[in-house]
């Protein structure tokens, strides 16, 4: 077993090792690593016993970690092991309230929820009882947001939700303002569902059409781009509404017979339908690496079978999780979505000493991707052979070309909290700074912290010291450090001295060959402005990614999920 940093005893202590019911500790990592390895090999049948010691040594290794439901809920009695839901919402009080009711238990299990609130009829619409008007998904989704303030996910950390309102529906300029208070709806990342024709008609400054979806009857018409231009000065100032893109989702919906993309679950990662989970696991990229002459290099090897095991992992997990409704367990069953990922990115580019901003990083971005999603191919059809195909198999895009046993095998999840568990940078995000503060979730403690990585190169340079330790904790950065060289400032960039353009440009190019979706946050320094957030938004459709996030630094006090830990 991998050595933990502090940081990591800290959490695996406070939200992922099992407690009596005093609350006292009764299990160490290690044995939190077995509990996870042995349920998960249990249904290899003769080959449990083979199975329980890989993944006990990819997951106690930290070459690999599962979202976080799994480390917590695996073997434990009804042990829910996702982290990603959607949930229907139609237009009527019934449906409303049975989502909120299993989204509420949903959080309760450790799971997050997305939902689109696009299908409620508008703010001041007729309802039935004559006497009276409807309150709009505006409205609803604060009702939602309180209900997730008290239920508390497992009792470990923050509920968390995607609200998505389609850029058609009447209420869309209620909804895109909806943030703009710091302490509004605090439990929601919200996204505008956006079309390719709204794209085209921003462009070309066309009118746009607000539909009621009771009625289908057009009630207002406005230009597009001030539509746009109420999105970018909003999400310039507070980091909401982020977008997501749902004609380039539904372009690449496995199951589109299925029905459509609607929404995604809270951070992105994942297009799900109705009643859809998903479970997702991330390759740790600073651990695929070897050691030769003097320098670094990616171990494809290790890499190769890292991928194989990981599939094998997730598809497991659907077999043996507890699902929380038999409408979930039913479709998820069906197709066998999984969302193997990556972690540890940018410290993978600092061990082979290439700069976040340069081609070079770029091509390697897209060349690892590619070779995980065929390598997660492979192992997936693999399974096909030895396990069957996915029940909806026949109905999905993979009949002309593969046998799969997964309707897909990748996303690029946050990573905020495994990535702490594994000692490593976030997701595929650089460096938000080479030593910080993290303010903790849950007891809003602060610690300070220097990237090893950062520290381990200097001690080589002989350029260690309490002066630039002081200056480092003080800056986060080193780019005013005279007695550093360009060269080894380009490698330890931090995320707000890297230009939005190679921030897209990387989300771009694991795009590429992710099946699902890339979560990533633009980070932006403080002085980016307002045209600067339109092109990024417009670039993100152009590149055809799925969704764009950006947080504009010092723009909201109060940051949900992944933000919160680059305080
Ligand atoms: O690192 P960890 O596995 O805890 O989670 P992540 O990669 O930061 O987030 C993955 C997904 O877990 C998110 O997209 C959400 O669906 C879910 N999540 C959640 O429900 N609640 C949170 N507080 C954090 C994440």
């Amino acid at each position: 077993m991998n050595t933990l940093s502090n940081n990591a005893i800290q959490i695996l202590k406070d939200r992922y090792l099992i407690k009596d019911k005093e609350g006292k500790l009764i299990e160490t990592p290690e044995q939190m690593f077995r509990r996870v390895a042995k349920f998960v090999a249990s249904c290899e049948n003769e080959k449990s016993t083979f199975y329980e010691r890989n993944f006990y040594s990819l997951i106690s290794n930290l070459k690999f970690l599962p979202n976080s439901p799994t480390l917590i809920n695996a073997g434990c009695k009804n042990g829910q092991l996702s982290a990603c839901f959607a949930l229907p919402i139609t237009d009527s009080l019934d449906s409303i309230f049975t989502s909120l009711k299993n989204a509420a238990l949903i959080h309760q299990s450790g799971g997050g929820t997305g939902f689109n609130f696009s299908k409620l009829r508008p703010k001041n619409d007729l309802v039935s009882s004559k006497s009276s008007t409807s309150s709009g998904p505006v409205a609803f989704m604060k009702i939602y947001d309180t209900a997730t303030k008290y239920v508390k996910q497992g009792g470990k950390r923050r509920g968390a939700n995607m609200g998505i309102l389609n850029i058609d529906h009447p209420d869309i300029e209620e909804f895109i303002s909806s943030k703009s208070n710091k302490k509004s709806i605090e439990n929601f990342n919200i996204s505008v569902g956006i079309t390719d024709a709204f794209m085209n008609a921003v462009n070309n400054d066309l009118d746009w059409q607000l539909i009621n979806p009771r009625t289908k009857k057009v009630v207002k018409t406005l230009a597009a781009q001030s539509l746009w231009k109420l999105i970018v000065k909003k999400a310039w100032r507070t980091g909401d509404p982020g977008l997501v893109f749902l004609d380039t989702i539904n372009k690449s919906n496995p199951t589109p017979n299925l029905g459509r993309l609607e929404t995604t679950n809270p951070c992105g990662e994942v297009p799900l339908l109705d009643y859809e989970s998903c479970n997702l696991g991330s390759i740790n990229l600073s651990k695929m690496i070897v050691y030769k002459a003097n320098h670094y290099s990616i171990d494809w090897d290790t890499l190769s079978k890292t991928i194989h095991l990981a599939i094998r992992f997730l598809d497991n997990i659907i077999t043996l999780n507890h699902y929380i409704l038999p409408k979930i367990k039913a479709i998820t069953t069906s197709n066998r979505k999984i969302g193997l990922g990556v972690m540890g990115w940018a410290e993978l580019l600092i061990l082979l000493e290439i700069p976040y901003t340069s081609k070079e990083a770029l091509n390697l971005a897209e060349q690892l991707m590619k070779f995980i999603k065929t390598e997660s191919y492979k192992a997936s059809e693999n399974l096909a052979k030895e396990r069957g195909v996915f029940p909806e198999w026949k109905n999905s895009i993979h009949v002309h070309k593969t046998q799969m046993r997964n309707a897909t095998c990748n996303s690029i999840a946050p990573t905020g909290t495994i990535s702490v568990i594994a000692d490593t940078s976030y997701s595929i995000e650089p460096l938000f700074a080479l030593a910080y503060k993290r303010v903790g979730i849950l007891n809003n403690q602060t610690q300070t912290e220097i990237n090893k990585l950062f520290v381990k190169k200097m001690k080589q340079l002989s350029l260690w010291n309490l002066e630039l330790e002081n200056t480092v904790l003080k800056a986060g950065s080193i780019k005013n450090i005279d007695s550093i060289s360009e060269a080894i400032k380009a490698i330890f960039k931090t995320s707000l001295e890297i230009p939005w353009q190679y921030h897209l440009l990387h989300q771009q190019a694991f795009q590429k060959y992710t099946d699902n979706a890339v979560s990533k946050t633009i980070n932006l320094p403080r002085n980016t402005t307002k045209e600067d957030v339109s092109k990024i938004y417009k670039t993100a459709w152009e590149y055809k990614l799925k969704g764009i996030t950006i947080y504009r630094y010092g723009s909201k006090s109060n940051q949900v999920l992944q933000k919160c830990h680059l305080n």
